[in-house]
């Protein structure tokens, strides 16, 4: 019977126009995100922009990285972000709703973030949008330094699939930005 549907599914498939691309399957929000896969550090591999001026900003990125902490309520998100040279960082209030991350009001940050599908386990790429719902970014995110030719190259026909830039490949030998995590940083205070 499932081999008498995959064979009606792949002749249809070959037929109709309205069958899902390969860019369609790729830009697919991440379902069922879970917050236990978010926490933690994860380093800037690969990004891609919309806009030529954002370039020169993005391949000073070797050495970011992010970092999601929390206590598994999802309606309060820290995401710190390391980024530039000198390590410039910053720590946001967001929620996760499904596959988007949604910032605080009082952050005054007009963009909306969404996980989308990645064939790597240990990955994350992220959509960033802007007020208008256009794309700007298009980011890599690894918990390891640098990521295989073939998780590099799903991403490339990611951010090709959205018209961006090519993207940038970050240096895996520059050292990543240091800093505490946003929950150190929280249990001090406390
Ligand atoms: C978060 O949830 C996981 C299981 O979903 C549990 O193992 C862990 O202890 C929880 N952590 C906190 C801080 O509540
Ligand atoms: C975001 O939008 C609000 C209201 O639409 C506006 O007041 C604020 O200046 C915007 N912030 C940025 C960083 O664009
Ligand atoms: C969002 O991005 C698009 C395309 O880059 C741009 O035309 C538009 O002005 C941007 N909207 C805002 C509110 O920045």
């Amino acid at each position: 019977m499932f081999a008498v549907y995959i064979i009606v599914f792949i002749c249809w498939k070959s037929v109709s126009h309205a069958a899902p691309s390969a860019c369609e399957n790729l830009l697919h929000p991440v379902e069922q995100l879970d917050f236990h896969h978010l926490e933690g550090s994860w380093a800037l591999v690969a990004g891609s922009v919309s806009d030529p001026a954002h370039l020169e900003s993005l391949k000073s990125r070797d050495s970011a990285r992010i970092i999601f902490a929390g206590n598994n309520d999802t309606s309060k998100i820290s995401f710190t972000v390391y980024y530039g040279g000198e390590c410039h960082h910053k720590t946001y209030s967001v929620s996760l709703d499904g596959s988007t991350l949604n910032f605080d009001e009082r952050e005054q940050v007009n963009l909306t973030l969404t996980f989308l599908f990645t064939s790597c386990s240990d990955c994350l790429v992220m959509r960033f949008d802007n007020e208008s719902k256009k794309i700007e970014r298009l980011l890599l995110f690894s918990k390891r330094r640098a990521a295989e030719p073939e998780e590099l190259e799903e991403y490339r026909v990611q951010a090709r699939c959205l018209n961006l830039l090519p993207p940038a490949v970050m240096d895996p030998t520059k050292e990543l930005c240091q800093g505490q995590s946003a929950q150190t940083e929280r249990e001090q205070q406390a």
